[in-house]
This record gives structure tokens, C-alpha cells and sequence, in this order.
């Protein structure tokens, strides 16, 4: 059976700042996706990860498809609705333009989806962050496709010893989607160069290259580049098919022991450790640390089985600590250095007008001329 799987996600309103949306707002989102989604999809998952409302879908309509793109937009326009009666702070925050356009592409939610005929057994792994951008997923997807010493399906899995195709966005180009293909293995150190500028190039999707079979589709939005403004930060989802050709569950898991640095926490312009957390978590320390959820599912005929917490396993609470642990290090020397992010990113804050308005305050001396050398 050929289906789609799309996750929409936005932040449209949150309890004591930036933390997490409140029961009543999701009950909102909830109560519209059944009633109103109930032609539209073959089933459907509410979750959040901080502050970050996802809606998972199954349906038979494709990809992009302005109908449940619009049934995603309307669900968080009435949970902006319960956001604004209770007070929520940054009511709709996500939700850039006023009118739906066809697309929420471009307007301020995240989107991730693919099209594929469903296996006999389909198991499949649903990433939400909050407090970082899509670029947190690229170590991540790099370790889990490409290298096998974390994977050994790479040389285990006959499926999967012809490596995998990584797309690649430069998601600074406004004009459009602006991509580059290259494939694992032959193209490995070409794929590192760009997937270390994490703010600049970002892993869109990865295929099978035994099969051409779509393995992960990941959000790509930068919402500065759509508001010219910092907003918030472009918290990512990401959709990962496992096993058989696909790499296991486990190999995609294991990267996120090393909770690398990303960009995000505090006014989304820092640089701070990612933590694996439990599904439907908030957030606490220094408006962070950036956090990431996985959900795992099987499906048959695009209905889920019950999500299981891949994160909520005893495993991850060392990992945990050692975050917590890296991330009030980093801490401790504030606005220095590679603590905060660079001034590409920041360009966007309010701290351009500071340096405007102390750019007029320089002087430039003049040079002195001593005495002495007047003689010579
Ligand atoms: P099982 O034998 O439990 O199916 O595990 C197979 C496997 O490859 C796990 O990585
Ligand atoms: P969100 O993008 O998750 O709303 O976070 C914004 C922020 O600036 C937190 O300090
Ligand atoms: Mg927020
Ligand atoms: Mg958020």
C-alpha cells in the first residue's frame, strides 16, 4: 500500500515562557485533527517536545498536499485561539503569515514527509528538537548512514553495502530550494565539508542506494530567513525508516549519546549541548539545553501501533547527566568566545542596533609623531 507519512510542527504557545504548551492547547489540536482529519488521514499522533506541538500523519495523498497542510494549519490555528485565552506566551509564534497559501512551507511551521509503498512490517522513528535547527540532525544522520564504525549494517546488511545518498540544502538560499546530492561512501569527505557548517547546509533527506528507497526526510525551515528577524529557533522534526535496508533502530539511536554542541538554547544564539529526552518534555536550564525526542512506531495498512519512548530507556539517563554536566560548562564562560553563536546568526537579533549605534561612537586617533623621529 503506497502512503505518505508527514509531520507538521509549529510553537504556537507556551506556559512560563518557552517551556511547553499547555494541556488545553493540545487538547485543541487534538479534538481538530479527529474531527476534522477524519476523511483525510489514515491516523495520526499529537505530541510535543518543549514548547514544539508535532502532529504525525499517515494519509494516501502525497507529499505537499494542501489539504492535510491545511488541516495541520487550521489545528494550530485553534490551538493559538486556547493559547491566547490562557495567556500562553507567544501565542501563534510560529505561524508567520495570516492566510494559508496552499503550503505551510515557507510559513512558518516545520514539515517533513515521504511517499512509499509500506513494507509488510514498517517500523519508523519520529525526531522532534526544540531550541536548536535543522542542521542538529547532520552529525547525528553522518554517524548513523555513512560511517561504519557506528553502523555496522554499513558492512553487515547486504542491503546496505552500497551506502546512501545524502541531500543536502543550503538553506541560506531565499530564492529557493537550492540542494546538491552526493553519495556515501565516494563522496564522504565532500559530505563532512558541507555537514560541519551546520547553519548553512542541512541534511533534507537520505535514499537507499541499493533500492532508491527514501530512508529519512527532515525539516529544512530557517524562520529568520522567512520573517527577516529572529522569532525563535526552527526547533526540527525528522522521519527515519529502520531495519532490512535501512540502518537499525539502535545504529540511528546511538550518535545522540554524543550530544554535540548545536546551535539554539537561550534566544536561540548559543551553542549548547543536544540532550536526548523523553517524549512530551519541557524545558528548564538556560532556556535549553536544545533537547531531542524520538517516538518509534510500526504500522500496518498506515495505522500505528502505540509510539515507543526511545529515549525513556535507563541508558540515557548517564547520557543525561554527562549533558548536563557539558552544558553548565559551557556555561561558565557566558557570552565569550564559542559560547554564543557567530555574528552570521546573530544578525538577526536586536544586537545589530547596539553595534550600529556603537559603531558611530568609534574614533580613529591620529597617529602621533615624537620628537625625536622629527629629527632624523
Ligand atoms: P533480532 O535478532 O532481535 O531481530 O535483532 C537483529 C538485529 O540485527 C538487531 O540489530
Ligand atoms: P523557541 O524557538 O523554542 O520558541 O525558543 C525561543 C527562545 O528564544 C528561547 O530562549
Ligand atoms: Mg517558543
Ligand atoms: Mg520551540
Amino acid at each position: 500500500m503506497k502512503l505518505t507519512l508527514s509531520v507538521i510542527k509549529a510553537d504556537i504557545g507556551s506556559i512560563g515562557g518557552h517551556i511547553c504548551p499547555s494541556q488545553q492547547l493540545l487538547a485543541a489540536v487534538h479534538d481538530h485533527i479527529h474531527k476534522q482529519g477524519e476523511e483525510l488521514l489514515l491516523d495520526s499522533y499529537i505530541s510535543y517536545t518543549g514548547d514544539d506541538v508535532a502532529i504525525v500523519m499517515t494519509h494516501q495523498r502525497g507529499v505537499g498536499n494542501a489539504a492535510i497542510h491545511k488541516l495541520a494549519w487550521d489545528a494550530f490555528i485553534k490551538g493559538t485561539e486556547t493559547a491566547k485565552q490562557q495567556g500562553l506566551y507567544g501565542a501563534g509564534q510560529d505561524l508567520l503569515k495570516d492566510a494559508f497559501s496552499g503550503n505551510v512551507r515557507g510559513m512558518g511551521p516545520a514539515v517533513a514527509e515521504m511517499e512509499f509503498e509500506e513494507r509488510p512490517n514498517e517500523p519508523f522513528l519520529f525526531f522532534a528538537a526544540d531550541k536548536t535547527d535543522p542542521g542538529a540532525y547532520n552529525l547525528p544522520l553522518y554517524l548513523a548512514f555513512a560511517d561504519p564504525m557506528n553502523t555496522p549494517g554499513l558492512m553487515l546488511a547486504p542491503g546496505m553495502a552500497q551506502g546512501f545518498r545524502f541531500v543536502i540544502m543550503d538553506v541560506n538560499c531565499t530564492e529557493g530550494d537550492r540542494i546538491i546530492e552526493l553519495n556515501a561512501p565516494e563522496e564522504l569527505y565532500d559530505i563532512a565539508a558541507l555537514l560541519r557548517d551546520a547553519e548553512r547546509y542541512v541534511v533534507e533527506s537520505v535514499w537507499s542506494r541499493a533500492t532508491g528507497k527514501q530512508a529519512a526526510a527532515v525539516s529544512t525551515s530557517r524562520l529568520h530567513n522567512i520573517a527577516g528577524k529572529y522569532t525563535g529557533k526552527d526547533d526540527p522534526v525528522m522521519l527515519i525508516r529502520v531495519q532490512k535496508d535501512f540502518p537499525a533502530t539502535g545504529e540511528i539511536l546511538a550518535p545522540y549519546s554524543i550530544a554535540p554542541l548545536v546551535a539554539g538554547a537561550m534566544r536561540g544564539s548559543h551553542q549548547m549541548p543536544l540532550m536526548p529526552v523523553q517524549l512530551n518534555s519541557g524545558i528548564s536550564y538556560f532556556d535549553g539545553p536544545p533537547v531531542v525526542s524520538c517516538a518509534a512506531f510500526a504500522m500496518h495498512n498506515g495505522k500505528f501501533t502505540e509510539p515507543v519512548d526511545a529515549f525513556a530507556h535507563p541508558f540515557w539517563d548517564t547520557v543525561r547527566d554527562r549533558v548536563s554536566e557539558k552544558a553548565m560548562e559551557m556555561r561558565r564562560q557566558g557570552f565569550f568566545g564559542a559560547a554564543m553563536l557567530p555574528m552570521s546568526e546573530l544578525e538577526y537579533t536586536g544586537i545589530m542596533d547596539k553595534l550600529g549605534r556603537l559603531d558611530k561612537r568609534f574614533i580613529q586617533r591620529q597617529v602621533q609623531t615624537s620628537k625625536e623621529e622629527e629629527f632624523v
